[in-house]
């Protein structure tokens, strides 16, 4: 099922189907420098199925979504909106690409997308991103897509930067 549609992209619900395609990904150790390192086929799918069971735990508006180039009609990575406990008092935006699509905007296309769509459809009043020190391409879509740098936080058994946005009260 289709969540948001942007210019260029579709996000869509992940299935297992995916799974080769994202195993593809996570199999670059560029991609996933920050993010816990490479992954095989079978730890993917076991990713995915966690996911999917996430969908139905949270219910379907929430979670990681398969990102799609309408252009060439590929898979080309997942981003979305994660809770970070069982409560959803705390969503994370969250964006990884094939490294082949990075350097276009696509990140920040999703992510602006992403953002809109946790303050208008989900109701949330606060949107963060928690994001490694060096990884400075992932701290420019967060400011860009109008988070800002509120502290550093420990998750993950990590020292992680927090960036932050907050529903505008209209
Ligand atoms: C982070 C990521 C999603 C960005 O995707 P993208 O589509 O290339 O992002 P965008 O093109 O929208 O914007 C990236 C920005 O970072 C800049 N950038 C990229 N690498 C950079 C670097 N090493 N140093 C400085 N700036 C860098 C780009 O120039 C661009 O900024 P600009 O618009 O001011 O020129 C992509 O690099 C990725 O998938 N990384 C691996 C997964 C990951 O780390 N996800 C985030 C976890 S918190």
């Amino acid at each position: 099922m289709i969540v948001i549609e942007t210019p260029r992209l579709i996000l869509r619900h992940l299935t297992l189907e995916d799974t080769e395609a994202l195993a593809s990904i996570y199999a670059d150790p560029a991609v996933m420098k920050f993010v816990a390192g490479t992954l095989s086929l079978e730890e993917t799918k076991e990713f995915i199925e966690k996911i999917i069971n996430r969908y139905e735990q949270h219910g379907y508006g929430f979670g990681l979504w398969a990102t799609i180039y309408k252009l060439d009609n590929q898979f080309i990575g997942r981003c979305g909106v994660k809770p970070l406990d069982n409560k959803c008092s705390e969503l994370e935006m969250a964006y990884l690409l094939s490294k082949e699509y990075w350097g276009r905007g696509l990140a920040t296309e999703a992510a602006i997308a992403i953002r809109d769509y946790g303050f208008e459809k989900v109701g949330c009043n606060r949107l963060i991103s928690l994001i490694d020190h060096g990884n400075i391409a992932s701290q420019k879509v967060a400011l860009k897509t109008g988070l800002t740098y509120a502290k550093d936080v420990q998750m993950w058994g990590e020292n992680v930067r927090l960036y932050a946005i907050y529903q505008q009260i209209k």
